[in-house]
């Protein structure tokens, strides 16, 4: 078992909106890690009487749910699987059912399954009484890596995503490998595009290591970026590499119905990154090399799914841009002679170019 820990607030001064003297948790990483549930719950929400535990349908069903133990009287709120349950109706409806279960502000709920259950129940904990404790228990590959850790919460609204939500620390995570078993496949593209990423952001020996202490080396190394920047301010922003172009691309393939997942959006987002580097002159060949190697060597592929190749660069860039009256302004997170850094002022064109090499990669 690895346990990290994530130091938060270090150097601030003390505080005084009830936060203080809980600024830092654990992160427990390995198999059988959500075994200590009600050990977690114990000692760091020692005044519950009572737990909410949130979760989707689909965790709900696993064989090893039913295990998940609190240690103390609890009630499951499943709400359904996927990223559609990221909305503001599903969080008054787990407020209105922690309120009918009695539940108390200093009681705790437990978010138990991925990204969209902890970002949901994370808010609706954020939120409930103005603020009750939480912990989670990811159990989806991306949520381990990425999505439990660092106290981001929040849901969906129609005109986008994560548009609502708070910084809401848990009081601590449980990365339970053994849970991975039953993990859908193609969700398993999802974190190994994440866990790509974090190759470039310090962890470049990360595919040699065995798979537990992977998943321990990632979650390191979001606490260290969560712990410079809690808020994302600054340095938080790097754990954004390779997204500029993920989300233009998720964008694209839900509007043309191409099903693409999120770190298969990373990994083209990481190769583009290095293609868009090197064009400015930050990189070289063999780095731009190194980032189709590693994406490869995750699983993942570095070439357009069938349903997005000769998409027009130009609407790529719009969505990048968001808009086409701010391409004037194009930032993206990018390798460099330092490292990954924010990089702005990128040109229209070279961002373009580096579009039409992904297209169409003998044309560099
Ligand atoms: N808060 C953050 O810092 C942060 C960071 C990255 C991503 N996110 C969010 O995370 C979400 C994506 O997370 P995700 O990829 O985990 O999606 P998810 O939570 O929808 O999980 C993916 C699917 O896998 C199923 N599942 C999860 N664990 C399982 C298991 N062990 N066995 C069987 N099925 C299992 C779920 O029911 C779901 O159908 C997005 O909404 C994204 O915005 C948040
Ligand atoms: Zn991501």
């Amino acid at each position: 078992m690895i346990t990290v820990p994530v130091v938060l607030g270090a150097g601030e001064a003390a505080r005084t909106d009830g936060e203080a003297g809980a600024r830092g948790y654990d992160v427990l990483v390995g198999d059988g890690a959500s075994a200590r549930l009600a050990d977690l719950v114990a000692r760091r929400v020692p005044s519950a009487r009572r737990a909410a535990v949130v979760t989707d349908e689909a965790v709900a069903a696993t064989p090893w749910f039913a295990r998940m133990d609190p240690g103390l009287p609890y009630e499951v709120h499943a709400v359904e699987a996927g990223e559609r349950a990221k909305t503001m109706a599903n969080v008054e409806s787990l407020c209105r059912a922690f309120a009918l279960s009695g539940l108390a502000r200093s009681d705790v709920v437990v978010a138990v399954g991925g990204g969209v259950v902890s970002d949901l129940g994370g808010f609706a904990a954020a939120v409930y009484h103005r603020g009750t404790p939480y912990c989670t228990v990811a159990t989806s590959l991306l949520g381990q890596v990425d999505a439990a850790i660092g106290g981001k919460t929040g849901v969906n609204l129609p005109e986008g995503k994560n548009l609502v939500g708070a910084f809401w620390q848990p009081t601590g995570v449980l990365c339970d490998t053994a849970l991975l078993e039953t993990l859908p496949r193609r969700e398993w593209a999802s974190g190994r595009g994440e866990m790509a990423k974090y190759t470039f952001l310090g962890e470049p020996e990360l595919l040699e290591l065995p798979f537990e202490a992977q998943v321990g080396r990632c979650v390191a190394r979001k606490a260290m970026v969560v712990a410079a920047d809690e808020r994302e301010t600054g340095t938080r922003v790097l754990l954004n590499y390779g997204h500029t172009l993920a989300h233009a691309l998720e964008a694209a393939a839900l509007r043309s119905g191409v099903d693409l997942r999120h770190g298969e959006a990373v990994a083209l987002g990481l190769v583009y990154a290095a293609g868009l580097a090197r064009r400015l002159g930050r990189i070289g060949d063999d780095r731009v090399a190194l980032h189709h190697e590693v994406v490869k060597r995750f699983g993942l592929s570095d070439r357009l799914p069938p349903g997005l190749e000769g998409m027009d660069p130009e609407e790529l860039l719009a969505y990048m841009a968001r808009d086409k009256k701010a391409t004037h302004d194009l930032s993206f997170v990018l390798d460099g002679p330092r490292g990954v850094e924010l990089v702005r002022g990128v040109a229209v064109k070279d961002a373009l170019g580096a579009l039409e090499e992904l297209e169409d990669p003998s044309c560099t």
